[in-house]
């Protein structure tokens, strides 16, 4: 602000100082002045007007009023009181008659006011100045001429002006004393003229006719006179009649024109003293020195030295219109001048303003400038601080991440040691003991189970949190599914001796939803209604579609102890407990189960009253337009790998790891070898113990020795961790898979983590099963089995596939397994006539060691390599007998035995019948020979 202040002054000074030069020629000071006029009416004061008019304009701040006292005293006494109450700062006065007007110039001069009269006088010398000729004085040289031209005889008529007025008076004293020596000099008669032509015109002719041959007509001005002569007209008229006036006014009428016209004689210049009263009045109100009294100059004019005044005068009077002219250019180029001269103010104005607005514009972009200067640096702080947020929200997400990685790692590491808990456990169970110990081991499992949930729960979270949980719905009947679970509450309900139902008001519904989540969302709602309703209460499941038929609605309601409006308000809040730290349990089962029926594009909710019971409603949208098609899976008898969580799993009695085959398989004989590739030693302990059982078992503790152990032993089955220090499982299965002799073993993969991308991993490092931990030993153990199963169904399909006649439809071998038969199969077949043709050469031409491809054949086929190749040969050696005319010995030889006795002794052991034998039986008697 006082930026703009100092510019606004910086503007300023400029533009007074320029209004003030503007200005300097102009007095500030400016004076009215006050006229009062006797009359209007005639040339003579028109010709005063006109002079004191123009020389008024060369003083701008003089400004004229004039009053027309019309031939009236007191009209005029009137217009100058007017003028004193108006406080005029000069009067001029030209009084009508002395007496009448001399009090109130009297009064006027008293009260400060500035008088000059003109003209005519008053009775007093209370007035400022006089301007005016001397009227005596020219009365007398009108005398002096009179008597002269009349050469001292005559007789004259006297035409008076307004008697009271003052020339008139003092003409005919000057005329009077001028004559007076004159005795034969006489003013005959005298007529009222009153300083009208009209008047004197009208009056003149009854006085002349009375008044024989009078020789002169002395009229007070020339006006009069010429009255007098042309009220002589159509009368008989002396022509020697004289005619004298005075003014000697220039201009038509005038009395210059009527003595050229000869009208008059003479006539006596009477000036009019326009300028000079103007003069006078400036003098006086500039206080400048002036002359009372002013007299004006007069001479006569007659046939002597008329022709030359008129000239002059002409002259004068076209100098006049010239100046007029050019007083009205001037007055015109003022009128231009004041234009400009506003023109100019507005444009120093627009400067002004122009200058003052460009600097408020320059100080504003400054301001800007600054303000912008100011938001940047603002903004780069902001920026900085927003930085250092970011880079602490990141901090923080890291340690956030890491604790949570930290977390999940802890959840994963609690599996291992639950699964060795709960495995000596289930055997304890199954085992002969004493019922304390049996209600211990019971009370064991059950909160190994609780814990297992638990870290489930917190798996799930962590899974939802990362967003990797997904949805894996399937199309099932939602009444039946729901059933289920609650059927497996029964007991508890009958236990605790709760009424439990179902109401289902329809009688079956298809839903697209993720059974085991809803499982876990149905388990969770009905623990929690079994841990807060007392014995006889009610646990209700309602199943109804809602009224648009489009959601089904499940309301899982208990009669238990309610919940407060707070624990209400915050029941799905994350790890939320109520105050008394039970009524919700970890707070973790029905947040989840929000999350859940989020996932499902469902809702849930509650309404609970203390001490009167809760009401759990969740939503399941009908049809599968809300799903994406990945999140729609087939049902598959493979859906989960690891143990599922059913709702039984707090209920005691649960049979998740049912022993109930545990002994069947002790007696079995152990014909396969397993390799268990396990860096927890408790882990690689227990399952070398429990499977040695059944298998003959070796075991490593790293990739490294387990890969050794892999290539020495060539093991009919692998379980490998897929968590190992260095090398992991995945990597392991990959590198087994790849390698020619290890390929066809199965490799099962154990691991705490269960999400699908790693569980494809594996699939797709080549592992044939996904176990994840916890698991059922009992579960593992008959997944075990079941691979080993399919090899041996493999072993069938690898000796169909090389047979020449036997098709037997079963599992597709792996790929590098059946190249592998393949190879073996091709250079058997190429070299088949070869009888020195040994599983050294075989096992060379693959890059195999002999070991390796016995091991491999024994595992794939069941057999040796020797024995495939002499298979072969008598394979194709019955092909031969069947469908050739070749003879036994040809046919020996063909296939690549050295001997054709030989050859018969092989071919009766293999097929229990001489060649010849074979040769004569015909085809349909054949028997399926393998
Ligand atoms: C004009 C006039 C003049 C005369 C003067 C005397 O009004 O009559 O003709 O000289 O006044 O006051």
């Amino acid at each position: 602000m006082v930026v703009l202040k100092q510019w606004i002054y910086i503007g300023l000074v400029p533009l007074v100082v320029i209004l003030t030069s503007c200005h300097r020629e102009v007095e500030s000071r400016s004076y009215t002045i006050g006229f009062s006029q006797c009359t209007e009416g005639d040339a003579w004061r028109k010709a005063m007007h006109k002079e004191i008019v123009r020389e008024v304009s060369f003083h701008p701040e003089l400004s004229l009023q004039i009053k027309d006292g019309k031939n009236s005293s007191a009209n005029q006494v009137k217009h100058i009181r007017e003028f004193i109450e108006q406080k005029v700062d000069l009067l001029i006065i030209s009084p009508n008659e002395t007496e009448p007007i001399t009090p109130i110039v009297e009064e006027a001069f008293e009260k400060g006011i500035p008088v000059i009269l003109v003209d005519r006088k008053i009775s007093s010398s209370s007035y400022s100045a006089y301007v005016g000729a001397d009227n005596f004085q020219i009365g007398k040289l009108a005398g002096e001429y009179v008597a002269n031209l009349l050469n001292g005889k005559g007789k004259i008529i006297e035409v008076w002006g307004l008697q009271g007025s003052s020339p008139a008076i003092e003409r005919h004293k000057g005329f009077l004393e001028a004559i007076g020596p004159y005795q034969e000099i006489q003013v005959v008669a005298e007529v009222k003229g009153e300083w009208e032509k009209v008047i004197a015109k009208k009056r003149f002719p009854a006085v002349y006719q009375q008044h024989s041959d009078p020789d002169l007509v002395f009229a007070h001005n020339d006006v009069m006179a010429l009255g007098a002569y042309e009220s002589l007209k159509g009368l008989k008229k002396q022509n020697s009649l004289k005619f004298i006036g005075f003014d000697g006014l220039a201009g038509p009428n005038g009395g210059l024109q009527l003595v050229e016209d000869g009208v008059l004689d003479a006539t006596f210049l009477y000036p009019t003293g326009g300028e000079e009263i103007i003069k006078l009045a400036y003098n006086i109100l500039h206080n400048q020195p002036y002359k009372k009294e002013n007299i004006l100059n007069s001479t006569v004019i007659d046939g002597r030295n008329v022709h030359i005044m008129k000239q002059q005068s002409d002259k004068i009077l076209s100098q006049e219109v010239n100046i007029n002219r050019q007083q009205q250019r001037i007055s015109e180029q003022v009128k231009i001048y004041n234009n400009q001269r506003a023109l100019l103010y507005v444009l120093v104005i627009s400067l002004f303003i122009i200058i003052i607005l460009g600097a408020y514009a320059v100080y504003s972009l400054w301001l800007r400038h600054e303000s912008n200067r100011a938001l940047m640096a603002k903004n780069r702080e902001i920026l900085e601080q927003r930085n250092e947020i970011a880079e602490m929200a990141k901090k923080a997400e890291k340690a956030n991440e890491a604790k949570l990685k930290f977390f999940t790692n802890v959840s994963h590491e609690f599996r291992t040691p639950l699964t060795l808990i709960l495995g000596p456990v289930e055997d304890a169970l199954q085992s002969n003991i004493s019922v304390g110990l049996k209600k211990d081991m019971l009370l064991v499992r059950q909160n190994a189970l609780r814990l297992l949930k638990l870290v489930n729960q917190l798996m799930d979270f962590r899974k939802v949190e990362r967003k990797k949980m997904r949805l894996q719905a399937t199309e099932s009947d939602l009444v039946k599914f729901v059933e289920e679970v609650v059927q497996s509450f029964k007991r508890l309900a009958r236990k605790k001796q709760i009424h439990l139902k179902v109401i289902s008001r329809v009688k079956e519904i298809n839903v697209y939803f993720d059974k085991d989540k809803v499982d876990k969302i149905l388990f969770n709602l009905l623990s929690n209604s079994f841990k807060f309703t007392k014995e006889n209460g009610h646990i209700t499941v309602l199943i109804e579609l809602s009224d648009d038929r489009n959601h089904v609605l499940v309301t899982v309601e208990d009669t238990g102890k309610g919940m407060t409006p707070s624990q209400v308000a915050s029941a799905f809040d994350r790890f939320y407990t109520a105050d008394d730290n039970a009524s919700l349990g970890t707070g973790l089962g029905l947040a989840l189960s929000k999350e859940f029926i989020k996932l499902h594009h469902g809702e849930i909710s509650v309404v609970s009253k203390e001490r009167e019971g809760t009401r759990f409603i969740f939503t399941l949208p009908l049809g599968k337009e809300h799903l994406k098609p990945e999140e729609i899976i087939q049902e598959t008898t493979q859906e989960e790998q690891s143990a599922p969580l059913t709702a039984g799993v707090l209920d005691a009695d649960m049979e998740l790891f049912t022993g109930t085959h545990a002994q069947e398989t002790s007696d079995m004989v152990k014909e396969h070898t397993i390799l268990v590739i396990e860096d927890n030693k408790e882990l690689r302990e227990f399952l070398v113990s429990r499977l040695s059982t059944d298998f003959n078992v070796v075991d490593a503790p790293h990739d490294a020795f387990g890969l050794q152990q892999a290539f020495d032993t060539i093991p009919d089955l692998i379980i490998c961790d897929v968590n190992l220090p260095q090398k992991d499982g995945l990597e392991v299965t990959f590198l087994l898979k790849k390698d020619m002799r290890t390929s066809h073993i199965p490799v099962i993969l154990l691991t705490a983590k269960d999400t699908l991308e790693q569980k494809i991993d594996g699939i797709q490092a080549g592992a044939d099963l996904y176990v994840t931990k916890p698991f059922s030993f009992l579960y593992l153990r008959e997944r075990v089995k079941g691979l080993l199963k399919n090899r041996d169904l493999l072993k069938v399909y690898y000796n169909s596939a090389i047979s020449v006649d036997t098709k037997v439809q079963t599992a597709q071998p792996k790929q590098l397994d059946k190249k592998f038969i393949n190879e073996v199969a091709a250079l058997v077949e190429s070299n088949l006539q070869n009888p020195d043709l040994s599983v050294n050469d075989i096992s060379e031409s693959l890059g195999m060691s002999r070991v390796h491809v016995y091991r491999k054949m024994k595992a794939l086929l069941g057999y040796s390599l020797n024995d495939y190749i002499v298979n072969t040969r008598l394979k194709k050696a019955r092909h031969l007998l069947l469908n050739s005319q070749m003879n036994i010995s040809e046919i020996a030889y063909e296939v690549g035995f050295s001997s054709p006795a030989y050859f018969s002794t092989a071919f009766k052991n293999h097929f229990n019948m001489s060649p010849s034998d074979f040769k004569s039986t015909r085809p349909g008697k054949e028997k399926i020979l393998v």
